[in-house]
């Protein structure tokens, strides 16, 4: 591990330090693996790029398997999604005759749930936070945080609800207790403010409550707030550190008014540590962004809100949305106007310390890049920035930042293939869209062009 000081010589040209940085994390990119099922996956993950009707087949199979009796129920249907699809490639062409014979049918549906299950594999860390912390504790051994997010989310029943909760509260238990075990890892346990949680936990509003509605947010925010507060309370009492996801923007106001409430309550005056998602998709996120900052700038909290910025994952489901409604798109629909707005966001968060602390959440080489070098040429530590990536998608970057020396955190889903259908869903999109980063990264595109401006 190439360690390096935690303060960088202050550099006058944060283009130059933005390429310097991020030449340095491709080199440090592990090669793609030469695993064959992986290799599987990846030429999937390209071809389902490339046509929107395979694209269409896989997202259905995904979605069907857990519902299938059977290999030969399973079967069937990849079957049928497949004949939908105009230019098959050859394997795919080879699957749709095996389907033609009970014994072809008994293979592809076998193979058919094989794949399914490694992709889910590649998200999901393990069914529970027992069956994770195996994962969890080599993650931090090999240099990276983790914060541990239970599947499942827009419950519909209170007894659902309250399921997810004792979730929640017997994983922030199994995380204190195990991680208390780890050995040492000073990059992963302090800032310059203090030190931080092994015990990190991301928590879905539209779990905590059934009745979270755009139409009536008072009455989903005082739902949710009575399962929350137990929970930070426990975080609190464990020193754990809780995070709040952003989801749909339609719950967005309610969620950030519960968060910002709670946390100024007079008990959760001195902890948990605990933090939101800004996302930099939304148009009104630099809004929203002055809002949290007002919030910080007056509460008396000793804690800093840990303030996560992240593209956004629901980018289908708002166009989708407005288009219904004949609403404007709350989200950019160019991607260059996102980009530009996460890179204005970073330096508006960065600025903001010692008010907030900021975690940098993206996959794209230059994003991460663009903080490392602002945080650096503003005269900033390394410390005081924490970077994050999904499980399953930045897996390679994950290790280029550890090898840096930088703090990352990695998003680890917990649960079943059935309450991790929405979450597996949203990777696929970004896994197969041709418009990310990885998908470019993958076919090709020089580093020079991957680092340049957004534009
Ligand atoms: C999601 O659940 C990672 O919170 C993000 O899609």
């Amino acid at each position: 591990m190439a360690e390096r000081s935690a303060t960088a010589a202050p550099r006058a040209d944060p283009e130059a330090e933005l390429l310097r940085v991020g030449r340095a994390l491709h080199e440090a990119l592990p090669r793609p693996s030469r695993n064959p099922i992986e290799a599987v996956d990846r030429r999937a993950m390209e071809l389902a790029a490339q046509d929107d009707r395979l694209r269409a087949a896989l997202f259905r199979l995904v979605d069907v398997t857990p519902a299938c009796r059977s290999l030969d129920d399973l079967a069937a249907h990849l079957a049928s999604y497949l004949g939908e699809v105009e230019r098959r490639p050859p394997p795919l062409e080879t699957a749709l005759r095996l389907s033609g014979s009970r014994a072809g049918r008994a293979a592809l549906g076998a193979a058919a749930a094989a794949a399914v299950r490694h992709m889910a594999h590649r998200f999901i860390v393990g069914e529970t936070p027992r069956g994770a912390m195996p994962t969890l504790r080599s993650l931090w051994v090999a240099g990276a945080a983790a914060s541990v997010d239970l599947l499942g989310e827009a419950t519909v029943t209170e007894a659902e609800a309250d399921r997810y909760a004792e979730r929640c509260a017997d994983a922030l238990d199994t995380l204190v207790e195990q991680s208390g075990r780890w050995p040492s890892r000073p990059v992963l346990e302090r800032d310059s403010l203090g030190s931080l949680p092994r015990a990190n936990l991301s928590v879905k509003v539209s779990a905590l409550t059934p009745l979270l509605r755009p139409d009536a947010p008072e009455l989903g925010r005082a739902d949710a707030a009575r399962r929350l507060r137990p929970l930070l309370r426990r975080a609190r009492d464990a020193g754990a550190h809780v995070h709040i996801d952003m989801e749909a923007v339609d719950s967005l106001e309610a969620t950030l008014s519960l968060v910002l409430e709670l946390l100024d309550e007079e008990e959760f005056a001195e902890g948990p540590s605990a933090g939101l998602v800004l996302q930099a998709y939304l148009r009104e996120s630099p809004r929203r962004l002055d809002q949290i900052l007002e919030w910080a700038a007056s509460s008396r909290r000793r804690p800093p809100l840990v303030v996560r910025l992240v593209k956004g994952a629901y980018w289908d489901h708002e166009v989708v949305e407005a288009r219904q409604h004949g609403w404007p798109s709350p989200v950019f629909e160019v991607k260059a106007e996102s980009d530009r707005n996460f890179e204005d966001l970073t330096r508006r968060l960065l600025d903001a310390r010692p008010l907030l602390r900021v975690a940098i959440a993206s996959h794209n080489l230059r994003s991460l890049s663009h903080a490392i070098a602002w945080n650096r040429v503003a005269g900033g530590r390394d410390e005081d920035l924490e970077l994050q990536v999904l499980r399953g998608l930045g897996d390679h970057l994950m290790r280029a930042l550890a090898a840096h020396g930088m703090r990352v955190r990695v998003y680890c889903p917990v649960g079943d293939l059935v309450a991790g259908m929405a979450y597996l869903v949203r990777r696929l999109l970004e896994n197969t869209s041709n418009e990310s980063f990885l998908y470019e990264q993958a076919r090709g595109v020089p580093l020079e062009e991957l680092l340049a401006p957004p534009g």
